[in-house]
């Protein structure tokens, strides 16, 4: 693994607890944890429950024992590593969005599809589409119990920087992040509706915003947490300082708000910030089809509102499904019905399916080349924002990974 901040502690979590909860055809041992700081990357390999750790990634690619490798570093780093990763063998793990740019995305879903021929598998950790509600949501749609679907409304809501003070850590830059809200959260919800509905976004029409343009350069930052220097930790309480550090420029939206033609003819629209005051980490998708809606809500993970427009007119009315039974999605190894689960076990889910493609020889999803169609839909909602609010079509992934 690469990277032992919050991603790496919440993939670390998965890959300890995967196997003792899931029986699969093969083991996770935890081999190898990079990072750059070797006092705290030694702390990181024993508190995360490593082997052993190093500060370079490049061991990871070239020693012969490791098989997987993890990328759970911010987006300026997920191309090199994981074209290196997959030149070398090894099957790739790549945290979201896959890249900075169409074109780094572009050139790792090349080389994943290349990979995938002599057997080398890759996936992009877009973990919400296995929360099993968020999975559930998605066998209704395809078992047409919502007709034909018309409408998409998706939200990913934050607030974390709504403190003009909080420091300008790498999320706020447009080198190291790629794009701002849109690419942090809003890719959360384009993959996530467009996993549940089946259908690709055609065409965007968007507004993005930069609220707060100048920030305090940060004296540290891990996850969404960060401090400035000889501050308290801001933590989007508005507690950071504000005794005059050295400031910087924030190159990245602070939100995204877009409408949305998918192909199979529904209309969406997407919301996402970092300026929802009140709102932590909230993500919500409601869909509507002919038949009848669903609704997730992170908030309520266990629970799915299901409309069903065929039952008789009295009895109509939003059913709340408790999504902890056996048979629902994943749910099977956890605890007895209504025993519930809760975010990081969206990432024990993602590490069964991974390993289990790798073992079994078949390919997971989300794929390189899935993740390669976000950046595009990414790319188009940042094209149309900055021609103000014309409509911009999506290039299609395909042509694009074989271009
Ligand atoms: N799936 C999700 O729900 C989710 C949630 C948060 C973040 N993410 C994604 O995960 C990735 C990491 O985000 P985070 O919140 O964990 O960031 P973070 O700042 O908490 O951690 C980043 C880690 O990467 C390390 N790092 C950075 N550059 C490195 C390099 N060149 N070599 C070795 N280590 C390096 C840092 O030292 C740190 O350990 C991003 O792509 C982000 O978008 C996904």
């Amino acid at each position: 693994m690469v990277g032992y901040a919050f991603m790496g502690a919440a993939h670390s979590q998965a890959w300890r607890t995967v196997n003792r909860v899931y029986d699969l055809p093969a083991r996770a041992r935890m081999a190898l944890i990079c990072g750059r700081d070797a006092g705290k990357v030694a702390d990181a390999a024993d508190r995360l429950g490593w082997d052993a750790y190093t500060t370079d990634w490049r061991e990871l690619v070239t020693r012969d024992d490791i098989d997987v490798v993890d990328v759970c570093t911010p987006g300026d780093s997920h191309a090199e590593i994981t074209l290196a990763a997959l030149a070398a063998g090894k099957h790739v793990l790549c945290e979201k969005p896959l890249a900075n740019t169409v074109a780094e995305a572009r050139a790792m879903a090349a080389a994943a599809a290349t990979a995938e021929a002599a057997g080398v598998r890759s996936m992009c950790g877009f973990n919400y589409r296995r929360v099993p509600a968020a999975t559930m949501m998605r066998q209704l749609v395809a078992d047409g119990r919502l007709g034909v679907i018309r409408h998409v409304r998706a939200t990913y809501l934050q607030d974390w920087i709504v403190d003009p003070q909080f420091p300008l850590v790498w999320r706020l830059q447009k080198d190291r992040a790629g794009s701002g809200a849109l690419g942090d959260i809003g890719a959360h919800i384009i993959d996530l509706t467009q996993y549940v509905t089946g259908q690709l976004i055609t065409g965007v029409s968007a507004v993005t915003e930069t609220f707060v343009k100048e920030r305090p350069l940060p004296a540290g930052s891990s996850g969404l947490a960060a401090t400035v220097d000889g501050a308290e930790p801001a933590d989007g309480t508005g507690s950071a300082g504000g005794h005059g550090p050295a400031t910087g420029t924030v190159t990245v939206d602070d939100a995204a708000v877009f409408v949305a033609r998918l192909d199979g003819g529904a209309l969406a629209t997407y919301e996402a910030s970092r300026f929802a005051t009140g709102r932590k980490n909230a993500l919500r998708v409601e869909i509507n089809g002919s038949l009848g809606s669903v609704v997730f809500d992170l908030e309520r993970l266990n629970e799915l509102e299901f409309y069903d427009a065929t039952r008789p007119a009295a009895e109509q009315g939003f059913t709340r499904i408790l999504v902890t039974e056996g048979g629902h999605p994943y749910m099977s190894a956890w605890w007895p019905p209504g025993h519930i689960i809760g975010y990081e076990h969206s990432f024990t889910h993602q590490m069964r399916d991974f390993i289990e493609a790798v073992a079994t020889g078949a390919d997971p999803a989300p794929s390189f080349a899935d993740a390669l169609q976000v950046q595009l839909v990414l790319d188009a909602v940042t094209r149309s924002a900055e021609l103000g609010s014309s409509w911009t079509e999506v290039e299609p992934a395909l042509a694009t990974v074989a271009a």
